[in-house]
């Protein structure tokens, strides 16, 4: 069974997705800790609400984004986890954690990547005009969501979309395709070929 770690920021929808997924999509591992950011945040709540210890490195406590890396560095290895999960992590992973635990490290953006990096990306989209977007599961690698494209799921973008209708349709399926991504990690069905991941036939059980 898989040891999972989950870093996230804030409300921790997608945390709370995996939680509820665990058992009925037979995920083979174990959510051993949330790592958050924010002393604030609401994942802490949802993480308390079902037993799983609570991390919190308050990125505000420290002097410098250098030292504050150092702290989650020394979590993150000390945890000795099979997968880190960011859900709703709103840190940019730094290039030293990237490198350590590559092919180890997920994370989901709210976009069809490669477009829309970065923040605010259902705004970017709308704002570009594009009629389909999505969501992306994808491992971490050094750049900011460039790593290799695990599952994607697109939704349909209509003319009269606010920031908040895209929001919560891409969330929809955030929802499912983060789940979809940790069960296939677990069952070691994910190789990560160069820029793209083989998804490898399921076990016979
Ligand atoms: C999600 O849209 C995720 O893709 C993005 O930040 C949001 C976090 O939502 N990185 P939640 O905290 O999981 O509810």
């Amino acid at each position: 069974m898989k040891q999972i770690a989950v870093l996230a920021s804030g409300r921790g929808s997608n945390f709370q997705a995996i939680i509820e997924a665990m058992t009925p999509l037979k995920i083979n591992g174990k959510i051993i800790m949330l790592i958050t950011d924010n002393k604030d945040a609401y994942a802490i709540e949802r993480a308390k609400a079902v037993n799983i210890p609570v991390t919190v490195i308050n990125f505000k406590d420290y002097p410098s984004r250098a030292d504050y890396e150092k702290e989650l560095l020394s979590t993150m290895k000390n945890l000795s986890a099979d997968l880190f999960i960011c859900a709703g992590y709103m840190k940019i992973i730094g290039e030293e954690i990237a490198k350590t635990f590559f092919g180890k490290l997920i994370n989901i953006h709210p976009a069809l990547l490669p477009s829309f990096t970065g923040l605010h990306a259902q705004k970017q989209a709308l704002d570009y005009g594009v009629k389909i977007a999505g969501c992306t599961v994808h491992f971490v690698d050094a750049g900011v969501d460039t790593g290799p494209i695990i599952i994607q799921k697109a939704v349909p973008v209509f003319d009269d979309d606010t920031d908040d209708d895209l929001d919560e349709r891409i969330l929809e399926q955030e929802h499912t395709a983060f789940p979809e991504a940790v069960k296939l990690f677990c069952d070691d069905r994910l190789k990560i070929e160069g820029r793209k991941v083989r998804v490898l036939p399921a076990q016979e059980t």
